[in-house]
């Protein structure tokens, strides 16, 4: 079946893309009328192209029509391509995948179509933006349902390939109605920043427009010129004579060129002027000029260009009756108004006149793509395994919406790279094939709950950076092999695989421990190996550095002795902070970095080290170990740990702006803006989502707080403090834990009532930090009758009321996105529900996040 669907559809291509691209010079156009079926080939009447439909250029996304009455039926001049839509309620981000026949370093002219014409029968006007690649090119409002958008871009090819994505931005489910893609000759629309930069088409108009469609078979790169409308009214010239439109390369119509308008009084300048909404907006003008009047011998027209009042080109010049010409700014023009005047020279006997214009505005080519190698994998993966996901366009960017299942590291001048890879319960069948070892960066690797078989392979253990590998939930048959046990015993993988594979080993006692916890299983029942290999480690170490510094850490992570702590903190005599466990000192390693020291002493024990069982100790050694692998940006990284007679302690980077609680409440508040809260709340949430999602097994905080999020210099923020509650479980150390399983304000009344405990609980707790974030105020509130109440309660009213004033901290000064606060308060609400079941995952709660900052990012500059 499948073979016989490609093979018709293989055919069907062919044809069409024949049809494009032989048909009377349109070679290498693509026109493609969104949502039609996949078989027909419409033709635009005015244009004369044929358009195909978007099943060979995109595998996701619903097609509609549009309802009846915005529909061809009751509107007969509708452009064919807007009677029918492909919307995408699926995914972040959906991208057209357009091959392009000239391929890299070429121009292209790509255009959009939308018209929504309410074909989800729901009456809402969506907003969403478009990409082209990996780079932002437009965001597409519409004024009502019966609004024709069309948006335009030029822009160089970076590959063979162009992306055209659309973006959901948590306004709505973005759809197209039709999309083209024309080449064009790059030697034209030149611009100071040569190929640094896109054109986004701003407006074309042809000045002397008499009658005409605006589209015209003539125009080689199919532009769209629309008439310019004006309360002054102008001259018109028309010719009928020969003019050469190609001697420049930028080829304008006949239509366009031949008319033309000039002011009606000789001495007057012929002006035009438009107003920009962003005074940062970098304007392009390319002006076409051709005479048009046959000139007596006494007559000359010169004309001279002024933009504000400026210059615009050093020369004045004299239309040719023969040839076309264009002129641009050699300058960006910026501001928000722009006049453009033409005026005639003192010794120009005739008039200005002007045939034609085109306004761009610059869009920077920043963002970076992903490594090659790294695109290269994963798009063989998605092909092999045949992923069902959503996974278009650049795998890493546009940043906010990674493809799903994938995290980057992001650079701010270079390649972004894949870190993790989430293919867990994606219906991922046969064996795990040789390509993932060219994610050669990767870190985390989840495969759980698919149907894979075979070996486990032994090349996994090659990939140096992989700190967490998932491979529960799958048909494998054998056993784990030796390299990566070893991986796992150095503390360096975090392995979580079936029973059956370590039982064939041989290895397995208890048949009924959970698998989740193989780490631990596996250290127990090859315990004796370990202790060969430490040994021989050791000694081998010993020979070579003569100093035994402790057991196998991961690269760059230490074990300190109680001496070294003392020296590095200066004798303790820094305090920065008081925690559950104990005291936290400043010190500073060998080379100057800052450092966090956590003593775990003895009161906050509440027994003498010596009198905890030995097991206690251990279990501080297997967990702290196992911490120092766990590693997210958005995680207070761990620099290492102390456990000898004297002490146990955790060593953590230095944050150099402290914890959240105190900024907020500090002066610092004053400049911390809607954006830079946004952050802080999408980090953080990065870094619970990691404790829940990427660590096997998922550690649950319990104390998550406002004091427990720390900020760097950059204001990015990193979750500390988590893990203790797996280093003391709460058997050996009842008294300690009943101190950190939670801060009055933060608790989850649900596990408060229940005991249970799950990541739900820390979803509450990191609900009431949204709030402190939004409102500046602390979980717990005094009320002026001196009540205590808790931020909750403080907000639920105006919540309730859809005040948003009462919210949100007045140190914003209004300074917002409403949507963006809004969906947070939703999002912070949704978080501190009663039920833990009926509150979002951290996941849901990180994409959210996101949306909100877009919607923030999106605003229209406010004007203070
Ligand atoms: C759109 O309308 C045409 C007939 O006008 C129909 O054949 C087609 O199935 C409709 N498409 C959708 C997605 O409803
Ligand atoms: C384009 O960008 C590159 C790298 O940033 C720079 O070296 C080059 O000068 C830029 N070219 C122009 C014309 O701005
Ligand atoms: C406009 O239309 C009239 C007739 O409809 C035609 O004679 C004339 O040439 C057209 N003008 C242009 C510039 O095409
Ligand atoms: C054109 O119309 C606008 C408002 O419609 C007015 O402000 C402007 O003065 C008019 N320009 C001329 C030259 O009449
Ligand atoms: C592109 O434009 C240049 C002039 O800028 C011209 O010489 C060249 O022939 C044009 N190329 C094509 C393919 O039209
Ligand atoms: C140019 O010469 C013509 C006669 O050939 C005359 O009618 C006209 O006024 C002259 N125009 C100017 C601007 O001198
Ligand atoms: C993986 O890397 C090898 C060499 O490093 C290369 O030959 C191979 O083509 C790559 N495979 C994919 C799918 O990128
Ligand atoms: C696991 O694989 C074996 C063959 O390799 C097959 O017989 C068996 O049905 C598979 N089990 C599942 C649950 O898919
Ligand atoms: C992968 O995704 C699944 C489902 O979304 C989630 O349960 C799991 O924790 C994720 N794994 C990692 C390592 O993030």
């Amino acid at each position: 079946m499948r073979a016989n669907h490609s093979l018709s559809f293989g055919i069907f291509l062919t044809l069409a893309i024949t049809i494009v691209v032989y048909g009377q010079g349109r070679s290498g156009y693509i026109s493609i009328d969104c949502g039609i079926p996949p078989y027909d080939t419409p033709e635009d009447t005015m244009a004369k192209i044929n358009y195909v439909s978007d099943d060979a250029f995109i595998t996701t996304g619903v097609n509609f029509n549009v309802s009846e009455e915005y529909g061809a039926l009751s509107n007969p001049v509708l452009p064919s391509t807007l009677a029918e839509v492909r919307a995408f309620p699926q995914g972040n981000r959906n991208c057209y995948t357009l091959k392009t026949f000239q391929g890299k370093g070429n121009r292209y002219l790509i255009r959009a179509w939308f018209m929504y014409g309410n074909y989800d029968g729901k009456k809402a006007l969506p907003e969403f933006d478009l990409y082209v690649n990996v780079n932002f090119w437009s965001t597409v409002k519409f004024k009502d349902a019966s609004d024709q958008i069309i948006k335009e871009i030029l822009s160089f090819a970076e590959s063979e390939t162009i992306y055209v994505c659309l973006v959901n931005k948590g306004k709505g489910t973005p759809f197209i109605s039709g999309l083209e893609l024309r080449p064009v000759n790059s030697s034209i629309y030149g611009t100071e920043f040569g190929r640094n930069v896109s054109l986004v088409l701003y407006r074309r108009w042809d000045i002397g427009y008499l009658n005409g469609t605006g589209r015209y078979q003539d125009d080689r790169f199919d532009r769209i010129w629309s008439p310019y409308s004006s309360n002054i009214s102008w001259n018109s010239i028309v010719t009928s004579a020969y003019i050469d439109v190609f001697q420049n390369g930028y080829a304008p119509p006949d239509e366009v060129i031949k008319t033309a308008a000039s002011p009606k009084s000789d001495d007057d300048p012929l002006e035009l002027l438009w107003t920009s909404d962003d005074p940062n907006s970098r304007f392009y003008a390319y002006l076409y000029f051709a005479e048009l009047e046959a000139l007596e011998k006494n007559e000359t027209r010169k004309i001279n260009i002024l933009w504000n009042g400026s210059p615009f080109s050093e020369t004045s010049f004299v239309p040719s009756s023969k040839y076309s010409m264009t002129f641009s700014n050699p300058r960006a023009f910026t501001g928000n108004d722009h006049l453009i005047s033409l005026q005639k020279t003192t010794d120009s006997t005739l008039p200005p006149i002007l045939n034609a214009i085109e306004i761009f505005t610059v869009q920077s080519l920043d963002e970076f793509y992903t490594r090659t190698d790294d695109v290269h994998a994963i798009e063989s993966i998605k092909e092999t395994y045949k992923v069902n996901k959503v996974w278009s366009g650049d795998p890493c960017s546009p940043r906010l919406f990674p493809w799903e299942g994938i995290g980057c590291s992001y650079s701010t001048n270079s390649y972004h790279q894949i870190k993790s890879l989430n293919l867990s319960s994606s219906g991922l069948q046969g064996p795990i094939v040789l390509t993932f070892r060219n994610l050669s960066l990767l870190e985390s690797l989840d495969l759980s709950n698919n149907d894979l078989q075979q070996n486990v392979p032994e090349f996994l253990a090659d990939m140096k950076y992989l700190k967490l590998l998932n491979l529960k939930g799958n048909n494998f048959t054998g056993v784990i092999p030796n390299s990566l046990i070893k991986r796992l015993k150095a503390g360096l993988l975090a392995l979580s695989v079936d029973d059956q594979n370590l039982c064939n080993s041989g290895s397995c006692q208890d048949k009924k421990k959970n698998n989740m916890v193989v780490p631990i299983a596996v250290a127990t029942s090859v315990i004796v190996l370990i202790v060969v290999l430490v040994i021989i480690w050791i000694i081998l170490r010993q020979r070579k550095k003569g100093a035994y510094i402790g057991p196998l850490l991961p690269s760059g992570k230490r074990r300190f002795t109680y001496n070294e702590l003392s020296r590095i903190t200066n004798n303790f005599n820094q305090v920065i902070g008081k925690g559950g466990f104990g005291i936290v000192y400043l010190g500073s390693l060998e080379n100057g970095t800052k450092i966090a020291v956590k003593m775990i002493n003895d009161s906050s024990l509440g027994k003498p080290k010596e009198s905890l069982s030995s097991r206690a100790s251990n279990q501080f050694q297997v967990e702290a170990e196992l911490l120092l692998t766990v590693h997210h940006r958005n995680l207070a990284s761990f620099v290492g740990y102390c456990d000898d007679d004297r002490s146990m302690a955790l060593i953590y980077e230095y944050m150099a702006n402290g914890n959240l609680q105190d900024y907020l409440s500090s002066e610092n508040a004053e400049d911390l803006s809607w954006e830079k809260r946004l952050h802080i709340a999408i980090d953080s949430a990065q870094g619970l989502e990691y404790l829940h999602d990427g660590c096997r097994p998922p550690i649950v905080h319990r104390d998550v707080k406002t004091a427990n999020i720390l900020l760097n210099d950059n204001l990015e923020a990193k979750i500390a403090d988590f893990g203790l509650s797996k280093v003391f479980p709460e058997d050996d150390l009842s008294h300690a834990v009943t101190t950190v399983m939670g801060t009055p304000g933060y608790i989850d009344p649900e596990h408060y009532r229940t005991f249970v405990l799950n990541e739900k609980s820390d979803v509450f707790s990191f609900g009431i930090v949204l709030l402190e974030l939004i409102t500046g105020q602390r979980a717990i509130i005094k009320t002026e009758e001196g009540d205590n109440i808790s931020v909750v309660d403080y907000v639920w009213p105006f919540f309730e009321a859809r005040e948003l004033d009462g919210i949100v901290d007045p140190l914003l000064r209004g300074d917002f996105s409403e949507d963006s606060a809004w969906k947070f308060v939703e999002v912070a609400m949704s978080c501190v529900r009663e039920r833990g079941s009926s509150r979002p995952t951290m996941n849901q709660i990180v994409t959210e996040l996101k949306q909100c900052l877009a919607a923030e990012l999106d605003r229209e500059p406010q004007s203070h």
